[in-house]
């Protein structure tokens, strides 16, 4: 004790000793405290029922491998929810995560955002997103990054975009449908989806540069879920190896489009994409964005606006190829929108957002897809104070995940739930049900992009094509990659209609 004392002094001078000394008490009676108020409610009140098994690993492997498909994470949510009830525990990379049972339980973690959670994400995914990017922030630099951003997202922007968006889908179609009997795998529709943000995002076409990101962005998005081993050969290493890519790319674009703004030589359609605001517009304090974080942005931006939209649209002609009643009445809905278009003579070619509005038999077929296959199942957000929540404690640091995995299921809220049944939306789900797209402050910003782009698709799709599958025994499952989508083994045979 003494040599530890002398050897102290060597570090500190003698005249510290009473400041450091008090440091040392708080600390460790902060330690105790801390240590006491955790046991002390644990006598009171039990922690959520579930395993933790090996330390760190824990159920990792399993949850790894039940994500993989699009039914095995139904399963074995439904597993835990047999075995321990409606809220569970689990241990993935090292983090406690609880599920709570829903509807209340999402209701609970969305209304309490901000006070006594915070969006979390994992160090491994975060590592892959970037501390600068919308997903990631917090409290008052999200709000304010949300309504800068919110802009391009909102019913009068998506006015604005809706003749871009249409002109892509009909190039689109020129481009990887027409004169094709068959296509090999759905995940064509990623094509239109990733060029429609691209364009949105920084003015980018089709082209050798987009087919080459499109690649990184499959390697990255890959990492997402998979064990987090940052060594050559395993999949997080490709992934970290992708994102570096991607931002040299993006990097790239940007200093070009920085060099055009320079030189007043910026194209009109460039003039009006988010690459440009972000470059020359401030956030609401007055400042410009720093490169890092619109380089951040722009990856997030791209890997949410296309991933999720064009699995959706990839599932979705998967239920229409297998419904072919489906298939009638959308081409009926979208006949009738035309034909009201002609009686109003106004341009059958210029979709508008009022057309939009009228595909609602079409919106109630992607939103029955993305019901019984959510494109993501939940995110996690971050306890910052303990929590008492129907009889359980729930520590301080622990994860919540809010989940559609039992409500979307639950014959409770969607009779015969594994039934495709898109009549169901004629009535609406009660609330906190139905989440495919989150919910409370860190809900997808581009719901209503990704709504109008894949109804602009199917309009264009069933008036010009008929498709069947090539193995039309084929009953799933789909897979999860790690957001949800077909196989490449799901494909189809393809027939050009004759307009009437
Ligand atoms: C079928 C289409 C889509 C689905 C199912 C979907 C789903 C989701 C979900 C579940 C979240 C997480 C919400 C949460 O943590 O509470 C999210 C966040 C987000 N989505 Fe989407 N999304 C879709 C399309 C899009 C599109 C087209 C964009 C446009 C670029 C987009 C941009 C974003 C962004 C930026 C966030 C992060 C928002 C924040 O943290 O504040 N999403 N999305």
């Amino acid at each position: 004790m003494a040599s530890s004392w002398s050897g102290l002094s060597f570090v500190f001078a003698k005249e510290s000793y009473p400041t450091l000394i008090t440091v040392l008490a708080v600390t460790v009676l902060w330690t105790l405290w801390s240590v006491s108020g955790y046991f002390r409610h644990r006598n009171r009140l039990p922690l959520p029922p579930g395993r933790s098994g090996l330390p760190f690993i824990g159920q990792t492997v399993e949850y790894l491998v039940a994500m993989s498909t699009a039914d095995g994470i139904r399963q074995w949510v439904q597993k835990q929810v047999d075995k321990h009830g409606p809220i569970f525990r689990f241990r993935f990379i090292g983090y406690q995560v609880v599920i709570l049972d829903q509807p209340e339980g999402n209701k609970f973690i969305f209304q309490n955002e901000g006070t006594s959670n915070h969006i979390f994400w994992p160090s491994p995914i975060f590592n892959l997103i970037g501390s600068h990017a919308v997903p990631v922030q917090t409290g008052e630099r999200h709000k304010l990054i949300r309504r800068y951003l919110i802009k391009y997202f909102d019913h009068n922007a998506m006015s604005r975009y809706i003749r871009g968006v249409n002109r892509n889908a009909k190039r689109h179609f020129t481009n990887h449908w027409q004169g094709k009997e068959q296509l090999v795998g759905l995940n064509m529709t990623n094509l239109y989806t990733f060029s429609t943000i691209c364009d949105l995002a920084m003015s980018l076409e089709e082209g050798p540069l987009m087919d080459k990101i499109l690649e990184d962005f499959h390697a990255w998005a890959k990492g997402l879920f998979c064990l987090p081993i940052n060594l050559p050969g395993f999949q997080y290493y490709k992934a970290l190896k992708a994102r570096r890519v991607i931002l040299e790319v993006v990097g790239g674009l940007l200093e070009q489009r920085r060099k055009e703004i320079a030189e007043d030589r910026v194209s009109e359609a460039s003039q009006t994409d988010i690459l440009n605001s972000l470059l020359t517009v401030p956030d609401g304090e007055g400042n410009l964005f720093s490169d890092p974080f619109i380089k951040e942005n722009l990856l997030v931006l791209l890997i949410t606006g296309f991933d999720t939209s064009g699995g959706t649209l990839a599932m979705t002609l998967y239920f229409i190829a297998k419904n072919p009643h489906v298939y009638e009445e959308i081409l009926k809905e979208q006949k009738s929108i035309l034909e009201r278009k002609r009686e109003s003579g106004t341009d059958e070619n210029d979709l508008t957002m009022e057309d939009i509005s009228a595909m609602k038999y079409t919106w109630n077929v992607i939103q029955e897809t993305i019901r019984l296959h959510p494109v993501l199942l939940g995110t996690y957000r971050k306890t910052v104070t303990d929590l008492e929540y129907k009889g359980y404690y729930i520590p301080k640091g622990w994860l919540l995940s809010w989940s559609n995995q039992h409500s979307h299921y639950n014959p409770e809220y969607f009779k015969d739930p594994l039934k495709f049944d898109p009549s169901r939306w004629e009535t609406r789900p009660a609330p906190f049900t139905y989440l495919p797209f989150g919910g409370g402050p860190h809900t997808c910003l581009g719901n209503e992009f990704g709504k109008m782009s894949m109804l602009v698709y199917i309009h264009h799709l069933v008036q010009n094509y008929s498709w069947s599958l090539v193995d039309p025994n084929y009953d799933g499952p789909f897979i999860r990659d790690p957001l949800a989508r077909t196989p490449d083994r799901v494909s189809i045979n393809v027939k050009q209609v004759v307009a009437s």
